[in-house]
């Protein structure tokens, strides 16, 4: 009716779609999930508090879930391991049920879910209630059937998501997660100094973020120049294994087009066959540990005619793209386990200008729900 399109657009300000609103919201929704749990130069999360020492005693970490939310999992993995020292494993929902794989009392299985209520991933959770595993969720929705079965947990505190593609969901899911790892090992001496370093980087990070959101005009440049591509892919490997596949994600569910995130290091194994003069391929090579690897990448890439946009931290530009034969997307840095967060938002961008560009439906891509209540 008239007056229910009204009513969305008022809902959606100043914003042509939902999915454009929560992207750009995102400064605002990692301050609140961030809201109070920051205290001198620890971290409060109520709702883990009680149970932190039997996940400090427990044999690993397993993560749960589907699509993004399991994506921002696999980004949130490698500081869980490193800040907590306990081996940390990854479980699609389906997956898991599908093996029927072993879980067991020792075990902390962490649950993530925008929603909440997604089916394969409630039934996982049954399963490993089943098992005697000590369940906690990471969910956006208070009194969702995540939040109300797991033993314990964190809310996300996004504020309500309506388009179907998860972007500030995904991004506060992270911080989540990095507060939970700070929290677990709080109690660790030898990683005292890395602990503050995440602290005042995730302290920083809704005003960088706000800096990251500023690319919004060259994504949409670079989404003319992708139109008529019939597949992106994207390499990631490290902190952003993660965001080559949530980037990937993004770009097939609404702007409908084929695309794959990779692990760079696995390139050589088979994806190199596919590089072409033609073919689009993003690069991420921000700073960290494992930058002077994707640097070599990119010359791999390069020598096969690779038609390549590189993701760099900002000033690298000439580190990552010697003779400027590729394009480069200049981003602000934070603290190298955060830089996900802030790499995934160009990659937002760029599948909303592409959606739009190409004339999908971007807050309703064909086919799917927002939250997936079937098997
Ligand atoms: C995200 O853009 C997708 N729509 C989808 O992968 C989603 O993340 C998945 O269905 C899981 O949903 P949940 O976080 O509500 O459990």
């Amino acid at each position: 009716s008239v007056l229910e399109m009204e009513v969305e657009q008022i809902k959606k300000g100043s914003y042509d779609h939902f999915m454009q609103k929560e992207i750009h919201e995102q400064p605002h929704s990692l301050t609140t999930t961030m809201r109070g749990r920051l205290k001198d130069g620890g971290v409060l999360l109520g709702g883990l508090k009680e149970h932190l020492k039997t996940i400090r005693r427990c044999r690993r970490v397993v993560f749960i879930g589907c699509g993004t939310s399991y994506n921002a999992a696999l980004a949130a993995r490698p500081f869980v391991e490193e800040l907590t020292g306990i081996p940390v494993t990854m479980e699609v929902a389906s997956d898991l049920l599908d093996r029927q794989g072993p879980i067991y009392r020792e075990d902390t299985a962490v649950f993530v879910s925008q929603s909440g209520e997604t089916a394969d991933t409630l039934l996982a959770l049954d399963y490993a209630l089943e098992n005697g595993a000590l369940c906690v969720g990471i969910t956006n929705t208070v009194g969702s059937t995540l939040s109300r079965k797991t033993h314990c947990g964190v809310h996300i505190n996004a504020g309500c998501e309506i388009g179907v593609a998860s972007t500030k969901a995904y991004t506060s899911q992270i911080v989540a997660m990095a507060m939970m790892a700070l929290a677990i090992g709080s109690d660790q001496i030898s990683t005292q100094a890395r602990r503050n370093a995440i602290i005042s980087g995730l302290t920083s990070l809704p005003s960088c973020v706000s800096g990251v959101l500023k690319l919004d005009a060259e994504m949409k440049e670079l989404a003319s120049s992708l139109i008529d591509s019939e597949s992106l892919l994207v390499f990631g490997r490290g902190y952003n294994y993660a965001t080559a596949l949530e980037g990937a994600l993004k770009v097939k569910e609404v702007a409908l087009m084929h695309s794959e995130g990779m692990l760079a290091g696995e390139m050589k194994h088979g994806p190199l066959a596919l590089v072409d003069e033609n073919l689009p391929i993003i690069v991420i090579a921000t700073r960290d540990a494992c930058f002077s690897k994707q640097q070599s990448v990119i010359q791999q890439l390069l020598s096969r005619k690779g038609r390549l946009v590189v993701m760099c931290s900002k000033g690298d530009a000439s580190a990552v793209c010697p003779n400027g034969s590729c394009r480069v997307i200049e981003v602000p840095g934070v603290a190298d386990c955060l830089q996900p967060v802030i790499n995934i938002i160009p990659l937002q961008l760029l599948a909303y200008h592409l959606t739009v560009l190409r004339g999908f439906d971007v807050d309703q891509p064909r086919n799917l729900a927002k939250s997936v209540t079937t098997q």
